[in-house]
């Protein structure tokens, strides 16, 4: 084991986008766990747009406070344990931070499952957050049906990715709207959606209008904003929208949702956050596993080097069109696989 520690420290609250000054990599005392705590070594982090709204304002959590090493997910191994059920060595994923090492208690914090023979970045790009919140967006939150029209944004994204694939699977019409030609040759040729929308190049509302006059049944949301009233005002009748993330507000405030046409359209619409589901990871993991296994699922990993390159990593996630596919991650241990 390492005897260095280092770990973003978040030296002032974000106005905009100025990660650079407000996030310093510094070195740090090795953390000491608690009784009810483990001291995890960091292997992969995962990056996610919801760490900014963390660093903004209280969400789900509370507000990471100033001078606080940031949150994060964490895909580790276990060096120290005074939590009974699990051993050093173990591998875990959960809350932990953007450092070497880490603290997780219980809370939020999974062994990881058996990944036959998957890389051991699958934990991230294909399970935990990324698989359990496309998961539930789609079966128990959208209930998905065969037969639906079912558009979803950042669909090149790792959410949006995984749910598009899950939507096809129950025998949806898949449309993913996504911001570069890459992207929507992606998800048409590899992925298997049906069409692919490429928002930066293209008027979405006209596609939409053009392939489905009858309208959308599901939008599955990724990121608010504009893109969210112009799928709105093509919902079905007795429509769903189902909002996952907001991540465009961000940058660009922009429109709240148009109501009018959802109330003359008699659309649902539903949020939702995994932690009020983590009962349903077991079968998640279970079924994106057993598909993944037979091929009918794919999830891809942009991994970056060196926790030192995490906050410019971090930056990709706000720059529409930017290049990485599937789940942003980064490696912290130069031999993980
Ligand atoms: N509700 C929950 O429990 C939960 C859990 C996990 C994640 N989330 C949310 O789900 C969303 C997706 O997360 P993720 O991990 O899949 O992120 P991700 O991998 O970064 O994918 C999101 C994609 O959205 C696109 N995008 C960024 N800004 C955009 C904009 N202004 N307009 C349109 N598209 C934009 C980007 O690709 P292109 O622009 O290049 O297409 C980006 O790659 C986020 O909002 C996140 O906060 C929610």
């Amino acid at each position: 084991m390492s005897s260095v520690n280092r770990g973003w420290v978040l030296v002032a609250h974000p106005r905009g986008d100025n990660f650079d000054e407000i996030l310093k990599l510094q070195v740090l005392p090795m953390p000491e766990p608690a009784p009810d705590q483990m001291l995890v070594r960091s292997l992969y982090l995962s990056l996610d747009p919801a760490n900014r709204g963390w660093m903004m304002m209280p969400t789900y959590i509370p507000q990471v406070p100033v001078g606080t090493t940031m949150w994060g997910f964490v895909l580790g191994r276990v060096e120290r344990s005074n939590v009974p059920g699990f051993a050093p060595g173990d591998l875990v994923s959960g809350f932990g931070a953007w450092a070497d090492y880490c603290l997780m208690g219980t809370d939020m914090t999974n062994k990881v499952p058996d990944l036959g023979g998957l890389p051991l970045y699958a934990a991230q790009s294909l399970f935990g957050l990324s698989g359990g919140t496309a998961y539930v967006g789609v079966l128990d939150v959208a209930r998905a049906k065969a037969g639906e029209v079912f558009v979803v944004s950042g669909a090149a994204g790792s959410v949006g990715s995984l749910a598009g694939q899950i939507a096809k699977l129950q025998g949806c019409t898949v449309i993913g709207i996504a911001g570069s030609p890459e992207k929507c040759a992606w998800l048409t040729d590899e992925l298997g959606f049906d069409h692919a929308v490429d928002y930066q190049r293209e008027d979405v509302g006209a596609r939409l209008g053009a392939l489905f006059p009858n309208g959308v049944d599901i939008y599955f949301d990724n990121v608010g904003g504009p893109l969210t009233n112009t799928v709105a005002s093509h919902m079905a009748l007795r429509g769903r929208i189902v909002l996952c993330g907001s991540m465009a507000k961000f940058d660009n405030p922009g429109p709240e949702l148009d109501l009018g046409s959802i109330l003359l359209n008699r659309v649902t619409v539903q949020g939702f956050i995994l932690i009020d589901h983590f009962d349903r990871l077991e079968a998640a993991n279970a079924a994106l596993a057993g598909w993944a296994a037979t091929g009918r699922l794919q999830h891809k990993a942009d991994i970056v080097d060196g926790l030192e390159n995490t906050v410019g990593a971090f930056r990709k996630l706000f720059t529409p069109g930017a290049t990485h596919m599937g789940k942003l991650l980064v490696r912290i241990d130069p031999s993980a696989n």
